[in-house]
């Protein structure tokens, strides 16, 4: 009789205990970004959140917020992301460089061959430094995401160093990119990339840098006529997020989390490549577009030497000289 109700006890306990053990409070990731969804960054931020939602049943949820309708990644973004009000946030490498001045590596004119140059930087040691280097900010590198190289755009061709002269071009926030356009008798106008295209509208800059899909997918052909393939840099991401919600995951969530950020990491170098042609051919249409002659090229790597001479020690010998190294 006391076994029976000692069993009675038990399995009653376990009926009031149990509901309560499976309501696990459900997982929400903000993840907020300043590109559309139709570029290496939106398409790659999409494929985390099919993978994630789809792996843990709906007990994860993803928000996306493109655009920058959420935050600006500036120090904006980087605050939300380290108070823990965003979960994921995907910089261009240069914004952080507050953290660590070498982020602004992807600013040093010419240093990148090719797209697979870039990509082989990312599996280096020299990479996975970096990455490690934010970890005094609360934040946790995951990897890099590629977009590519840039380009010029600006109401006059642009095909020589002299034709850059007294003209106001917006970038980045990057000494490294101040120095470039300075470097080419042009001024460097920073601005967040939420006000470029009304910046070019209404003439506060006569161009501006970026990568051919950032350029089609922000309308920049509705306000600038031409496009110089000068490739003169690049421009890729880091993908980031902060200790306090890694630590608030179980195992579980952790491996479902990290998956899905490799799966991600994958659609993005899949798809740069392929949106950045497809925007090539589009604005094709929509821009008289020149190609630089080796020699023109060879003017403009010359033009921006003196870049290497103010920010190579600042930005590192060791690591531009590792990247120059990777065949
Ligand atoms: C920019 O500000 O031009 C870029 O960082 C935008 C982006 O995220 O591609």
């Amino acid at each position: 009789m006391i076994k029976r109700i000692g069993i009675l006890i038990s399995v009653l306990s376990l009926a009031l205990v149990a509901p309560m053990a499976l309501a696990v409070k459900p997982v929400t990731i903000k993840f907020s970004f300043v590109t559309t969804l139709n570029t290496p960054k939106g398409k790659a931020a999409q494929a985390f959140k099919e993978y994630v939602e789809k792996a843990s049943g709906g007990a994860m949820k993803v928000e996306l917020y493109p655009s920058s309708q959420l935050y600006k990644d500036n120090a904006e973004g980087l605050n939300a992301l380290i108070f823990n009000n965003i979960q994921l946030l995907v910089p261009s490498a240069t914004k952080l460089k507050g953290y660590n001045p070498a982020f602004q590596f992807v600013d040093m004119p010419y240093l990148f061959r090719d797209n697979d140059h870039f990509k082989k930087f990312t599996q280096s040691e020299a990479a996975q430094e970096l990455l490690a280097s934010l970890e005094k900010a609360g934040l946790v590198g995951l990897g890099f995401w590629p977009n590519g190289f840039k380009h010029f755009t600006a109401n006059k061709p642009l095909r020589r160093p002299e034709d850059f002269k007294g003209l106001k071009f917006r970038t980045q926030t990057s000494g490294v990119l101040e120095a470039q356009m300075k470097a080419l008798g042009a001024t460097a106008v920073p601005l967040a990339f939420s006000e470029v295209y009304q910046a070019l509208q209404q003439g506060v800059v006569d161009g501006q840098e970026n990568t051919l899909s950032n350029i089609y997918t922000q309308r920049y052909y509705e306000v600038q006529k031409y496009l110089s393939l000068t490739g003169h840099g690049r421009l890729d991401y880091v993908v980031i997020t902060n200790k306090i919600f890694l630590n608030s995951l179980d195992p579980e969530q952790k491996k479902i989390f990290m998956d899905g950020i490799a799966h991600a990491n994958e659609v993005a170098f899949q798809e740069a490549v392929k949106l950045n042609e497809d925007a090539l051919a589009k604005l094709s249409e929509k821009m008289t577009v020149s190609e630089l002659s080796p020699e023109d090229r060879a003017a403009m790597e010359a033009a921006m030497k003196p870049v290497y001479d103010e920010y190579g020690a600042k930005v590192g010998w060791d690591l531009i000289n590792a990247i120059k190294a990777i065949k």
